[in-house]
């Protein structure tokens, strides 16, 4: 059976580190909360030039050159986010440009967290119609332009990244084995944010009223002042999405080894959406899988929403951690509600 099988993986995180010490400095919070209650020490917050389709096109070309494929052999681009800078051009045309992938369509998803799961899925679904196409999966989100800095139940958890990759045709066994989506409009009040530009308003950049962002810099002591667009920051019940996440998550894993006839301990790694490491733990004990198995960055770079799945293949992958024939498990949660769960034979 011909399946997409992911040929090369990339990723790009912004430079700039934004540590729990600095926080403590914003809102009344501490790095011991920070860190037990997420699992994060750090995220990375983009600067002038890491606008999303930026830091996507940076990941993408980090995956083509491992795929050892040309920008022009690239038949389609879809980029999972939901904070590009413009809502029209898509960021995946914002990618095309950049990369000079000429002969692809392209199309942005938004399905939050769980963005770039979808784009497997359709990715795997349009190669077994065309398996001689080449389909570039992005997830990228610039999320430090829309979290409010002065709330602490959102701020300390987000981060920016950009993950990439390219998929291919396969016959050989290897590839995108099964894969479970859901969503569920009916819960969208509990982890929300209005439409709005997601340009950084603390750095300015050249789609921003015409500032050049090359005479801007990103100043972190900025992130504490106040802004007039209350209504497009992230908005979450945090404890209602943490028990939603658990449950959804562990259901769409149970439904996935089901459809794959593989039982938890048989999967060789999870590289799941990174939000809190309680929810990793937890996945892990519940599927048999040690800790060891469960590909974790959270502490490095928060929650990046579409971008942590595709950031951990690649470390994993450029880690030298997945071996050819292992059997990955992936699984993301957010929101809308959307969620799925998917099984890769690597
Ligand atoms: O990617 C999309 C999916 N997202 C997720 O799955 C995230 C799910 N949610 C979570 O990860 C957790 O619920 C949080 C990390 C957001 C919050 O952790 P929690 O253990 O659920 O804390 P809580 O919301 O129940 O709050 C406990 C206390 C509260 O104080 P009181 O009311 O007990 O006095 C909060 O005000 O912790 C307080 N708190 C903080 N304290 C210090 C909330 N945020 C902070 C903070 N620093 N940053």
């Amino acid at each position: 059976m011909i399946r997409g099988v992911i040929e090369g993986t990339g990723s790009y995180l912004p430079e700039y580190r934004l540590t729990n010490d600095q926080l403590e400095k914003l809102v009344d919070t501490s790095d011991e909360w920070i860190t037990a209650r997420t699992g994060i020490g750090c995220r990375r917050v983009a600067g002038p030039g890491e606008e999303t389709s930026k830091i996507a096109a940076e990941a993408a070309r980090r995956a083509m050159a491992m795929a050892g494929v040309e920008a022009e052999e690239i038949a389609t681009i879809i980029v999972g986010t939901i904070t590009s800078e413009m809502t029209m051009p898509s960021c995946a045309c914002l990618v095309q440009k950049e990369i000079g992938a000429i002969n692809a369509y392209a199309f942005d998803i938004s399905a939050a967290c769980t963005g770039f799961i979808y784009g497997l899925e359709l990715a795997d679904k349009m190669i077994k119609a065309y398996p001689d196409r080449k389909i570039l999966v992005i997830g990228a989100e610039n999320l430090s332009a829309r979290v409010d800095w002065q709330d602490r139940n959102t701020c300390v958890l987000f981060g920016d990244g950009a993950g990439a990759a390219v998929i291919g045709a396969d016959d050989s066994g290897r590839g995108i084995l099964a894969t479970k989506l859901f969503s569920d409009g009916r819960l969208g009040d509990l982890l929300y944010m209005n439409a709005a530009p997601s340009l950084n308003p603390y750095i300015g950049s050249p789609y921003n009223k015409r500032k050049s962002a090359k005479t801007e810099v990103f100043d972190p002591a900025r992130l504490g002042s106040p802004r007039d667009d209350e209504g497009s920051y992230i908005k979450m019940a945090g404890r209602e999405v943490f028990k939603n996440a658990v449950l959804a998550m562990e259901d769409s894993i149970d439904k996935v080894l089901e459809e794959a006839g593989l039982s938890g301990p048989e999967i060789d790694w999870i590289l799941p959406h990174q939000a809190n490491i309680r929810i990793l733990h937890n996945l892990g004990e519940r599927l048999g899988v040690p800790k060891e198995k469960i590909f974790i960055n959270i502490h490095k770079y928060g929650n990046t929403s579409a971008a942590t799945v595709p950031i951990a293949f690649d470390e994993a992958n450029r880690q030298g951690l997945l071996k050819r024939g292992d059997l990955v498990l992936t699984c993301a949660f957010g929101g809308g509600f959307t969620w799925g769960a998917e099984i890769i034979r690597w």
